[in-house]
């Protein structure tokens, strides 16, 4: 048995601080003691509390420090880390001229998807990202490239084959059959195997055919453990398109819906533009919503409507979506989301983001169980943050006479630089190399 302690400031979430303001939903401690045993949770407490289990324990005393849960990413795109801050117009156009020549090129090249997945992999880990819901591309090599690297470093991590079938260049296309086949061929490859997770992963509504939605759907219906992960309602061209290769869909969500696309397991990314009915029957599904803020300012796709989701129940986490998204930093994320929530008259409450960048994306993506809170049993995926990562961090955070405007503050100021140290189920998986204000 090994156990280690972690003694900083803490903070986790046991509930949505939007949904439930009974005490208890935000656990939030100026002076705590995480208690790791094996790789999984022991406790948490005060260090008066934790005096018994860390008799015998040399504490990893950490001032000037935060540790929360691993942050989850619920969308990103792992080849296009490399074409991250490409100018565009829009989605479709950016698309064509961006990510998917990117795609293409790792169409032949095995040994180029095994390390661009690994330097992405590594990347997350450098901004406290301990889990995500990942795009590879069309191309089943990208999929095991990425498996096999989470596997390596003993990543939480959720991927599928991207299914497109028509509308896109031919390099990147299948068909309905070899989708479902090589989908079906890489669930039961991957399967079971460490702390890995499978999502059908259909692009979205205008590069695939109906039959290759309906057997994404077979492939869902048939796969109770498997997850379905697409895009959904992000831009206005993209959404009046849907509606012309469907014109017998009521609404972009109802051409998911009736491939049987639409459920529990289901998450879809962005949903900018959604009716008043899609947040019904989404809801009405316990389908989950990855809100992609920094991605949907910079294609100027739109601005997401939290509140309304969070008023109909919907689950909601944070993508990046790099790389649309403009960085793999949950602080981006979560600051982004509080912008664009304020231009639609809403303010984000510091706690609220932060549950969404962690028990959030984890319920969104079904992890929740295994990660995302500080419950004794859960893997211990965690990241110890520096509050005075540089100089202006540690000036404003000292001036904090609160834990919600210190953490109002951070999120707003943080960056890769706040992160000291990320933990993969208790082992140290990234320490920060600079000097300390550099
Ligand atoms: N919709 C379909 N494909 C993509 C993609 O790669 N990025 C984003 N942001 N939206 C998409
Ligand atoms: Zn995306």
């Amino acid at each position: 048995m090994s156990r280690t302690a972690f003694r900083s400031h803490i903070l986790h979430f046991n509930d949505d601080p939007a949904r439930n303001a009974a005490a208890g939903a935000v656990m939030a401690y100026d002076d705590g003691v995480l208690v790791v045993e094996d790789g999984r949770i022991a406790a948490l407490g005060t260090p008066e509390e934790m005096a018994d289990l860390t008799r015998d324990v040399d504490v990893q005393h950490c001032p000037d420090s935060l540790i929360i849960p691993g942050f989850i990413d619920t969308h990103v795109h792992y080849p296009q880390i490399d074409m991250i801050g490409s100018y565009g117009k829009d989605l479709l156009d950016w698309l064509g001229h961006y990510a998917f020549p990117t795609e293409i090129g790792l169409k032949r090249f095995k040994d180029k998807a095994i390390d661009t997945a690994g330097f992405f992999l590594d990347e997350l880990l450098r901004n406290g990202t301990t889990s995500a819901l990942v795009f590879p591309t069309v191309h089943a090599h990208t999929v095991d490239a990425i498996f096999s690297q989470a596997l390596k470093r003993n990543m939480r991590l959720i991927a599928g084959k991207v299914m497109m079938d028509v509308h896109a260049p031919d390099d990147l296309l299948d068909t309905a059959q070899s989708s479902y086949d090589d989908s079906l061929s890489l669930i039961e490859k991957w399967r079971g195997k460490g702390r890995l997770g499978y999502a059908v992963t259909p692009r979205f509504a205008l590069t695939s055919s109906p039959e290759q939605l309906r057997g994404a759907g077979d492939l869902l219906a048939q796969n109770p453990d498997v997850l379905l992960h697409t895009h959904l309602s992000e831009n206005t061209k993209e959404i009046a398109r849907a509606q012309e290769l469907f014109p017998d869909s009521d609404s972009y969500l109802d051409i998911y819906q009736r491939a049987g696309l639409l459920g529990p397991r289901s998450i879809f990314a962005h949903c900018v533009h959604l009716t008043d009915a899609e947040r019904r029957t989404l809801a009405n599904a316990g389908a989950a919503i990855a809100h992609c803020p920094t991605s949907n300012l910079f294609l100027g796709s739109g601005l997401f409507d939290i509140a309304a989701a969070q008023e109909a129940n919907i689950t909601i986490g944070l993508g990046s979506d790099v790389g649309a998204g403009t960085s793999l930093s949950a602080f981006a994320s979560m600051s982004e989301a509080y912008k664009v929530a304020q231009m639609r008259g809403h303010s984000l409450h510091p706690y609220e983001a932060f549950y969404l960048a962690t028990l959030g994306g984890a319920r969104a993506v079904h992890i929740d169980h295994h990660v995302g809170n500080f419950a004794p049993g859960k893997e211990a995926d965690f990241v110890v943050l520096d509050l005075a990562a540089t100089p202006l961090m540690a000036r404003r955070l000292a001036r904090a006479n609160t834990f919600e405007e210190m953490l109002f503050a951070l999120m707003i100021l943080g960056d890769d630089r706040a992160v000291k140290s990320t933990y993969i189920a208790g082992a140290l998986a990234h320490e920060r190399q600079s000097a300390k204000n550099s």
